[in-house]
């Protein structure tokens, strides 16, 4: 049986637990490479499974358009965006792709250069290192933690075209404040571009009022809602002028009139969408994005802040350094902790029933919500006993 919208901050972030099996066998402190798998998900993806056992494609009119209408909605509401800002897309890197594919070409005019970091997930440089006419600038990270917004500044003129870095850096955790990159990007005419995957579902956000012009994200990581889609915000204003030159039926005002010989975009952020949708992904989206809701953002950022200060605390009294942003108010669930042996540091920890990653050089433990203080505790006893 399937919810309506429900209202916020209605469960407990500690009740949430038993909504997530995984919980019950494993220490699982890795959310920000996968979030867990709610029973909610589970429920909606069995539901999934049963229309299309039961109607077959007649389940597309009757119900599966209804739910990726009804995701659309509530990721909206969610990131605190207007409704028809939101696009899905079926990765962050194709979403990128689709809006690099349609900045329009008064915008473009004597702007040839893309400004990101070295902090930033590679996939929002790539597509820019591969075209000719693009100057693609990756600033360098002073600490190998965050950035100084003021790099930003110096960086972009009446040349640049783009913005484009993390909300949350996802090698450090680092949180970029959106509404002064906005501001930065915008004083020199250029478009603002953030990478939201470690933003959303950990940090509240409302991204109306931040005046960034294209916000990435998805389901898979903090929002727990499994992998095959991703979420691209655009700013209202900048809808209209997007130019597309990819394009597929889903962003088509009109698609089931099949009309071959012209393309009319959608009025909305859907403009940017291509084909069919993963629609198991869009059920399971659902179940986490319920939860998410709520327990609240408020609610999981409150409680990350504190899972990350307790594993910081408890690292760095072990004697662990540590890759982490020296001032707490910049941290997220993303905890780096150097290690001589990082593989083997994770192995050990998966004999123990802990689920960690590794990345050079560190050890990386990424809490949420629904882990306990216990569990990161417990992390750094075995962790201790590992020493390399
Ligand atoms: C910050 C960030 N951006 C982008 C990606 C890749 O996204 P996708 O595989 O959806 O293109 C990842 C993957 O982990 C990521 O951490």
């Amino acid at each position: 049986m399937i919810r309506g919208p429900t209202p916020m901050s209605s469960l407990d972030p500690l009740k949430a637990r038993t909504e997530f099996p995984i919980l019950e066998q494993k220490v699982y402190l890795n959310s920000c490479s996968l979030g867990a798998l709610s029973r909610r998900s589970e429920a909606y993806l069995a539901e999934f499974l049963q229309r299309w056992h039961t109607m077959g494609a007649s389940a597309w009119y009757e119900h599966w358009l209804g739910r990726l209408a009804l995701l659309r909605q509530r990721v909206e509401a969610f990131l605190g965006a207007e409704p028809g800002t939101v696009a899905l897309l079926p990765s962050t890197s194709s979403a990128l792709a689709a809006v690099a594919e349609s900045l329009p070409a008064d915008r473009r005019r004597g702007r040839n250069r893309v400004v990101c970091s070295e902090l930033d997930f590679p996939t929002l440089a790539y597509q820019w290192a591969l075209k000719p006419d693009i100057e693609l600038v990756i600033l360098p990270s002073e600490d190998g933690v965050g950035m100084d917004p003021e790099q930003f500044a110096e960086a972009v003129d009446e040349r640049t075209l783009l913005l484009a870095t993390s909300h949350v850096f996802f090698a450090t955790g680092f949180i970029q404040d959106p509404a002064r990159l906005a501001a930065i990007a915008h004083g020199v005419g250029a478009y603002c571009l953030l990478d939201g995957y470690h933003g959303a579902g950990q940090v509240p956000l409302a991204l109306a009022e931040t005046g960034v012009d294209f916000y990435t994200t998805g389901p898979l990581k903090w929002l727990c809602g499994g992998p095959g889609l991703a979420y691209l915000y655009i700013h209202p204003s900048i809808i209209p002028t997007l130019q597309p030159t990819i394009a597929g039926w889903f962003g088509a005002k009109n698609a089931f009139r099949f009309e071959i010989r012209r393309f009319e975009p959608h009025d909305d952020a859907r403009r940017l969408e291509m084909g069919t949708p993963a629609m198991a992904t869009v059920h399971t989206a659902l179940g986490g994005q319920e939860i998410l809701e709520e327990v609240g953002v408020e609610a999981v950022a409150a409680r990350n802040r504190h899972l990350t200060e307790r594993l910081v605390t408890l690292a760095r009294d072990a004697g662990f350094g540590l890759t982490t942003a020296k001032d707490p108010s910049c941290r997220s669930a993303i905890v780096m902790i150097r290690h001589p042996d990082p593989p083997g540091a994770v192995a050990h920890l998966a004999q123990e029933g802990i689920i960690v990653d590794h990345r050079p050089g560190h050890v990386r433990v990424s809490p949420h919500f629904y882990n306990t203080d216990e569990e990161v505790e417990r992390l750094v006893e075995v962790l201790v006993s590992f020493r390399g």
